[in-house]
Parts: structure tokens; C-alpha cells; sequence
């Protein structure tokens, strides 16, 4: 697995020639996304005060604070528009392009931090949730990461079948899980799985964890087995995630094959146009 930094735009088709044989592409300070660090790294100190890098992650005050910061990122009109743009400046044809929602990640430096702030996951690929084979995961941190708590890749599974749950993962009995917990209070944990998972014990040996910088864009085949670092231990992470997948493009540009994925349809509709 080549990591491949590019200052430069890349169409759809190269792009996705890189990503489709297991390689990553890290584009190099994208203007939309220094302008949506800019607006977030605002939004992150008025809800959370400056006090996050040594608050107790255990109080009910800090979960109050992380579900107020993803009330206020959801209802934000402009982040999605920007990330929209750096895609754009990326080199994405965004009128061919569909994408999920634009999330918000928080990861403190403590193990089983909750899903329903989007804390730490586990080991998976992204197809296993949405079974769409030619999807890309875009990722950028808001602030400076370190190997310590950051995205980590496995390459060493990029062709190598992993036993999983999509044969009994389902995304309503995650919806109805998600509604109970928050019905009961806004730090409830939510008791399902928040997409499949692997069944098996991975190897984490030759992980690599990724580190870049806030403004760089990576993008990945959602087919790579990937999590968060297996034991958060130092600073927070908060970083914007979204995936896509884009009309058919030229031939030759062939998605990666499904190897371990039990799911039959796909689930287009998580996706809207860009
Ligand atoms: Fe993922």
C-alpha cells in the first residue's frame, strides 16, 4: 500500500485507478478545508470551552458538551457546502458524485469512548456496512494527530477474507438501538453494533497509522480494513469523515472485489447527490 501525496487535482477515473488497487491519495492542503478547520476549530472551543485537552471524559458535564457539539455540527449549513468545495478542489466532477452524511468524529484518549458521539471503532471495512463496492471514504483531523489516536489501515487484509457480521448486522436495529439510548439520557450508550464487525482476531501488527495534517484530504477504498488506534492513549481526535461513490467510470477502472461481504443490496440510499 503506497500512500501518494498530490498537490495537484486528480479526475474521478485516476483517482480511483489509485484507489481501487489498494493504494491512498492524500491531497495537500485543500483551501475548502482550511476555511471548514477554521469554522470548526471555533465551534469546538465555543461548546467545549478551552479545557478539552484535560477535562475528565468521564463527567456527565463532558458528555453534555460532546452531544451539544454534534447537535450544533448537524445543523450547520456550511460544512457540508465546504466539504463539498474541497472535494471539488480535489478534483472530484461533484455533479457524478453521490456522498452520505459529513461526519464529525471526537475520539478522547480513552478506551470505549461512546458511539453516540462517534468515538473510537473497531475493525472493519466500510463496504461491509453499505455494500457498495466502488465506495471511497474521505478523512481529514481538524487538529495535529499523532500515532497515538489516529486512523489506522491493515493492508495486510486488503485481499484477505476476514470473518465478520453483515450476515446479521442490521442498520434499523442500529436506528431503533441509537433511539432507545437517547431517549433514556444524551450520554446513553447505545447497545449495538454502530456498523459490522470483524469476528475475528486481526492482526494488528503491520497497521500504519495515518498522519497528516488539518487541511490535507485522504481518501481510501472503503474496501480497506481499517479503525481508530486500538488503544486512544494521548489528545483528542476530531476529524471530519464522508464517504462516496461515483457514476461508472471508464473502463478498466474496476472496483475491488467483494471477498467477505454477506450482505445482497446495496445501500444506495444512505447517498444524495454532491
Ligand atoms: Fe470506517
Amino acid at each position: 500500500m503506497e500512500i501518494i501525496r498530490s498537490t495537484q487535482a486528480l479526475s474521478d477515473d485516476v483517482r480511483n485507478e489509485i484507489l481501487f488497487r489498494g493504494d491512498l491519495v492524500v491531497f495537500c492542503q485543500i483551501p475548502a478545508l482550511q476555511a471548514l478547520q477554521g469554522l470548526l476549530d471555533r465551534l469546538v472551543r465555543q461548546t467545549l470551552g478551552d479545557w478539552f485537552e484535560d477535562v475528565d471524559v468521564y463527567s456527565s458535564d463532558f458528555s453534555a458538551r460532546m452531544a451539544a457539539l454534534q447537535q450544533r455540527f448537524n445543523v450547520m449549513p456550511q460544512t457540508r457546502e465546504l466539504f463539498a468545495h474541497a472535494l471539488a478542489q480535489s478534483g472530484m466532477d461533484v455533479t457524478r458524485n453521490f456522498a452520505d452524511k459529513l461526519f464529525l468524529r471526537c475520539v478522547p484518549p480513552t478506551e470505549n469512548s461512546q458511539a453516540q458521539f462517534r468515538g473510537s471503532i473497531g475493525y472493519h471495512r466500510d463496504t461491509w456496512g453499505s455494500n457498495i463496492q466502488q465506495q471511497i471514504n474521505w478523512w481529514t483531523p481538524l487538529y495535529p494527530i499523532s500515532e497515538a489516536n489516529t486512523l489506522v489501515l491493515y493492508p495486510d487484509y486488503w485481499s484477505k477474507p476476514v470473518a465478520n457480521t453483515t450476515a446479521e448486522w442490521s442498520f434499523e436495529a442500529f436506528r431503533e438501538a441509537r433511539r432507545l439510548a437517547r431517549s433514556q439520557s444524551s450520554d446513553a450508550q447505545i447497545d449495538y453494533p454502530y456498523a459490522p464487525e470483524a469476528k475475528e482476531a486481526i492482526n494488528s501488527d503491520n497497521g500504519i497509522p495515518i498522519l497528516i495534517e488539518p487541511g490535507d484530504l485522504l481518501c481510501f477504498s472503503s474496501a480497506h480494513l481499517h479503525g481508530s488506534s486500538p488503544e486512544p492513549r494521548s489528545g483528542f481526535r476530531f476529524n471530519l469523515e464522508m464517504r462516496s461513490y461515483g457514476a461508472k467510470g471508464k473502463p478498466g477502472v474496476t472496483p475491488p472485489e467483494n471477498i467477505d461481504n454477506a450482505q445482497s443490496e446495496p445501500n444506495y440510499h444512505w447517498f444524495k447527490p454532491l
